[in-house]
């Protein structure tokens, strides 16, 4: 294999704190970089490299770890638009446009289904991406979750399946027929996927039908992510930490007490500002969940509804503006806080032996890509061959 040296970069973001300046994203300057096709193999100072197979100038640009968008529903057809203007002249967000995407996605072609969700990632590739969850839920059926899921593991082995977004029309006057199916037959259909999700909110799935489909996921050997207190509070926060979910995706809403209960688990609070900027929310308070303890991701939440972002930077850049992040904890909950979200130790950190995943931005600090919000500032993305 051959070895890389990336040298004379200007601020590297380790996300390790013990390589760095203590601080958690591990900050070095005039650092280099060993890498091979997979795997980091030395971090440093610039000075001290050792030689490699290839030299490449950074030429003082700043550096950090791939990001880890823990978040997407990427594999959809049509668009939804009209919606997202009606919003912005103040009509609320309630799910219901699901169906209409339901609608447009069963009606198109594996081809058509491959071709726009591989365009959609190569954008968030372009943007410095470099690990992506996705998820199901936009067919709402047997034979069409189970598509959706095969589709989605060409892109990503963090597949998840989430056959209960909403309960589709032909199900609306039997809405437990509906869980049980998720449940059961859809459940064993999409047992490749690694992980179950549901939409636990109001005009989507209580807490106890929710609760009955993530039992069954972790019966099928998944982990567990959902999606809560984006609407309003029904208990999902609750239920999350309850049924020990890696991430708990949305908390636009959060109760004093889920606060404590997050801060108390292993659950991993998921903030989605594009969702909020699409609907016109208001935003997570990251601040508060950050100084209460918890662990905060960030992810774009790449769907027609609410949030047709594929821009890591400007999802970066909101949660500094917007949710009183500073840039390093942005910069953190995009890389590291994504791969704790998706519970893998391998990606969103340069210490030796993590994934060479990497971003070379067009920028002398990492800073910019909260100062400088729309610009392109990703020069080269270098991702491991592993995955
Ligand atoms: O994460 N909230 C549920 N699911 C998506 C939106 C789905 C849609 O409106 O198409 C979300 O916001
Ligand atoms: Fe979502």
């Amino acid at each position: 294999m051959t070895t890389r040296l990336l040298t004379n970069i200007g601020e590297l973001l380790t996300n390790d704190p013990a390589l760095g300046d203590e601080s958690p994203v591990g900050r070095l300057t005039c650092a280099a970089v060993i890498v091979d096709d997979e795997r980091v193999l030395w971090v440093g100072p610039a000075a001290t490299a050792p030689d490699a197979d290839e030299r490449h100038d950074a030429r003082g640009a700043a550096v950090v770890p791939g990001f880890v968008d823990s978040h997407t529903h990427l594999i959809f057809a049509g668009e939804r638009s009209d919606e997202f203007e009606a919003r912005m002249a103040g009509e609320r967000y309630d799910g219901a446009g699901i169906t209409r995407t339901v609608e447009a996605t069963r009606a198109a072609s594996d081809e058509q289904l491959r071709e726009e969700s591989s365009a959609r990632l190569a954008a968030l590739r372009a943007g410095g991406v470099t690990t992506v969850e996705v998820k199901s839920g936009y067919a709402l059926d047997v034979q069409g979750e189970a598509r959706l899921v095969d589709l989605a593991a060409e892109l990503t082995e963090d597949v998840t399946f989430l056959g209960a977004h909403a309960v589709p029309k032909e199900f609306a006057r039997d809405r437990a027929r509906y869980v049980e199916l998720v449940a059961g037959e859809m459940m064993s259909r999409c047992a490749r996927a690694k992980w179950t999700d549901v939409f636990c909110d109001e005009g989507a799935f209580d807490v106890d039908e929710a609760r009955v489909v993530l039992e069954a996921g972790r019966r099928a050997g998944h982990q567990l992510r959902l999606h809560a207190n984006q609407i309003v509070d029904i208990g999902g926060v609750t239920l999350a930490v309850e049924m020990q979910c890696a991430s708990v995706d949305h908390c636009t809403f959060v109760s004093d007490q889920d606060v404590e209960r997050l801060a108390a688990s292993s659950t991993v609070a998921t903030l989605l500002p594009g969702a909020e900027f699409s609907t016109r929310s208001p935003y997570s308070s990251g601040r508060r969940l950050l100084d209460a303890g918890v662990s905060v991701a960030l992810a774009t939440d790449c769907n027609p509804g609410t949030s047709y972002v594929t821009s890591m930077s400007f999802v970066v850049a909101l949660a500094v503006r917007e949710m009183g992040l500073s840039v390093d904890e942005a910069l953190w909950s995009a890389t590291r806080g994504g791969a704790l979200a998706l519970r893998r130790g391998d990606v969103g950190h340069l210490s030796v032996g993590a994934r060479s995943d990497l971003v070379i931005l067009d920028a002398p600090r990492a800073a910019h890509l909260a100062y400088r919000p729309g610009a392109q500032l990703v020069r080269e993305v270098w991702r491991s061959a592993t995955e």
